[in-house]
């Protein structure tokens, strides 16, 4: 069974989306195993996003990772980067699918309202950032037995 990291960005929370995002992962079928809001600083953000920050648009992302709470979720299931990566469409809005949720509720690529991790390597590496020890919870779901 893996385990992935998502955040719901600043303009989630912004614009109440909370809600009607983490319901397309419970829909799924999938298992939320660690949720908390967090404040970013610069330092974590700065982190998250090394492999960007040669990007002109850097100064913007930390601006924007920074302005307000994230949620950070733990989420479990099989296959869950590839499921996960698919619900939350291509990063760039005006190319996600419809039925995707950057496709139903973003515009822009500079707020595009989730972060998934892209693969298992990356997973271990993102979940360890924002979650400590003890923080993601293990048990048994009575729907796992169905949908798993
Ligand atoms: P995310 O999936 O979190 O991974 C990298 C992030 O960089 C991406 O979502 C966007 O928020 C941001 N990003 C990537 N390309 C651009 C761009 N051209 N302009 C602004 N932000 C970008």
């Amino acid at each position: 069974m893996e385990t992935t990291l998502v955040l719901l960005k600043p303009d989630t929370i912004q614009r109440g989306l909370i809600g009607q995002i983490v319901s397309r992962f419970e829909n799924k079928g999938l298992k939320i195993v660690g949720m908390k809001m967090m404040l970013l600083s610069d330092e974590i953000v700065s982190e998250h996003y090394d492999f960007l920050a040669d990007k002109p648009f850097f100064p913007g992302i930390k601006a924007y990772m920074t302005s307000a709470p994230v949620v950070a979720m733990a989420i479990s299931g099989s296959n869950v980067i590839k499921t996960v990566r698919n619900l939350t469409g291509a990063t760039n809005p005006a190319e996600a699918l419809p039925g995707s949720i950057r496709g139903d509720f973003a515009l822009t690529i500079d707020a595009n309202i989730i972060h998934a991790s892209d693969s298992a390597e990356t997973a271990a590496v993102e979940l360890k950032r924002f979650f400590k020890d003890g923080e993601i919870t293990s048990y048994e779901k009575i729907s796992d037995k169905i949908v798993g």
